[in-house]
């Protein structure tokens, strides 16, 4: 375990030590949950989400995409359900004061024996005391321990101290809010209580009288890029003519207001998604949500070092949503256990059927050639862009034993990201900044840059430590000019992952990378 959070450190490091991932807003103390991608990030994140728009949009026939608004229109949600029912299951710890999801606490059967952990003595003997002036009972102290209690009939404890003593659930609506429209609804809830239209209420009612007044402007950042999918399905089948079976993609931002944030940028309150609605006739959903399901991990694993550390996890029918038929999920072995990085949901004819009630809308599809009108079943992949970038980070860190220059054990640490997903695909390094091997170097880097190849010219510092430096960020090949550059017109070519140099014509360099960065 401690070996796993070591791990996570040393990857938040070398994310802000060379610009792949920085805190928001850090020199104002940074925002909860929130990240901003560096230069090195927005190459990465942008070659996974282009690797996906490629592989399911450009190389298919049957499937479009879209790019829609990120406000839409509030009804949306209601018709959806995220209005009412897209929250989670929040509990207060009454001892430490952790905030955190019950169906994500670690469980635990009535009667079980618990022990209670603090960071120290101090903290420690403070819950003592008050477990015992709250609830009369006298647990014992061992340090940094408490022992004595046992589980109640929740089922889970406290994930921060394991402290049985728990608030009950609320629910939360995770949607951001925000207003349109020339209406200020705060102007409006203060004429109202000018007015005196508040006497009188208190609790559910005065909130119920408040939503009244700001419902008319509220409108809220899209928690999904789904929904505009099956907003836009007749739009889309129409204008392009398309057939059903067929699958409308979109990736983009979406906004939860997430109260647990874990795990560096695995769950983030603003986060990037890359879904798809495939459209397809009743009846032959369960073979497109195997086709799907198998497409989608094999999807993922292509690019990765270790294809083991992805598995597909169908969802038990307790943790289906209400309106899902099946769901598998596509979990990674995070440093701290598996985890969700997409889920292939079966959403039926729901969504389709929810919006038509609330629009008024007639959505359905005419099969022509079948003669025949039905309300097609969609099978749906949403995986996560940013969670992914943190997973090809994970499997791409590593660290080698590798003698350095004077010969000594050192650490080499290297990202062997694809090669498709690094963000510079090769470094121009001259040997020394002398004897015409810049220039020549700058002429080599010329050349990438034409052909819209993702380069960079490296002077400073030793060959060994550019080498490193260049491995720490994941660039598959460097390209070094020498001496014999200028006599013969070769440089070597340097394999990131092989340390491995061989000798290539300066002509050649770019259609060998080219050809290197090929599917
Ligand atoms: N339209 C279905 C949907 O949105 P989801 O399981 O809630 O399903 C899909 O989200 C994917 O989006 C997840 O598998 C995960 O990769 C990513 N995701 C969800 N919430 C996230 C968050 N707060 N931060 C980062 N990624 C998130």
């Amino acid at each position: 375990m401690a070996q796993d959070s070591d791990l996570m450190q040393k990857i938040v490091s070398l994310c802000k030590r060379r610009g792949f991932v920085f805190q928001s807003s850090e020199i104002y103390g940074g925002l909860k949950s929130a990240y901003d991608y560096g230069p090195l990030g927005v190459e990465l994140k942008r070659n996974i989400m282009s690797a996906w728009w490629r592989d399911m949009v450009h190389r298919r026939e049957d499937v479009v995409g879209i790019d829609a608004s990120i406000i839409m229109h509030p009804k949306v949600w209601e018709a959806s359900g995220h209005l009412a029912g897209f929250s989670d299951p929040l509990v207060d710890c009454h001892i430490c004061k952790e905030r955190f999801r019950a169906d994500k606490a670690p469980t635990a059967a009535e009667g079980d024996a618990l022990v209670l952990e603090y960071a120290d003595k101090a903290r420690a003997q403070t819950a003592l005391e008050l477990i015992k002036e709250r609830y009369a009972i006298e647990l014992q102290r061992d340090g940094k321990t408490l022992k004595g209690a046992t589980a109640g009939t929740r089922g889970y404890v406290c994930p921060n101290c394991k402290s049985p003593w728990l608030s009950d659930e609320r629910q939360f609506n995770l949607m951001f809010r925000s207003s349109i429209g020339p209406v200020d609804p705060l102007g409006a809830v203060a004429a109202a209580v000018e007015r005196g239209d508040f006497a009188g209420l208190g609790g559910r009612e005065l909130r119920a009288k408040i939503e009244e007044i700001t419902k008319e402007s509220a409108v809220y950042l899209r928690p999904e890029t789904a929904q505009a999918m099956f907003v836009q399905f007749l739009n889309v089948q129409q204008s392009m003519a398309m057939k059903v079976p067929f699958g409308i993609a979109q990736m983009g931002k979406s906004f939860r207001n997430e109260i647990t944030v874990e795990h560096f940028i695995f769950r983030s309150c603003e986060f990037e998604q890359m879904e798809m609605e495939f459209f397809c006739e009743p009846g032959t959903d369960d073979e497109w949500m195997t086709y799907w399901s198998e497409a989608r991990i094999a999807w993922w694993q292509k690019f990765s070092n270790d294809p083991s550390k992805f598995r597909l996890r169908p969802h038990e029918k307790s943790e289906l949503a209400h309106y899902a038929k099946g769901c598998f999920d596509v979990e990674y072995l995070y440093p701290w256990g598996w985890g969700e990085l997409e889920g292939i949901a079966n959403r039926t004819d729901y969504d389709l059927k929810k919006h038509a009630e609330h629009s008024g809308a007639k959505i359905s599809y005419f099969d022509p050639e079948a003669q025949k009108r039905f309300v097609p079943y969609v099978i749906e992949p949403a995986a996560g862009a940013t969670r992914g970038l943190l997973v090809y980070l994970v499997d791409a860190y590593t660290e080698e034993a590798v003698p350095d220059a004077k010969g000594e054990d050192a650490t080499r640490v290297v990202l062997k990201l694809h090669p498709q997903l690094a963000p510079i695909k090769v470094a121009v390094l001259p040997l020394v900044k002398k004897n015409g091997m810049p220039e020549k170097a700058r002429e080599v880097v010329d050349q990438f840059f034409r052909r819209g190849i993702s380069a960079r010219y490296d002077e400073q510092h030793a060959i060994g430590k550019r080498y490193r430096r260049h491995d720490e960020i994941g660039t598959p090949w460097c390209l070094t000019i020498d001496g014999q550059t200028l006599e013969d017109g070769t440089l070597t070519i340097r394999d990131r992952d092989t340390m491995q140099q061989r000798r290539i014509s300066v002509a050649d360099a770019v259609s060998e990378i080219e050809g290197l960065l090929r599917d």
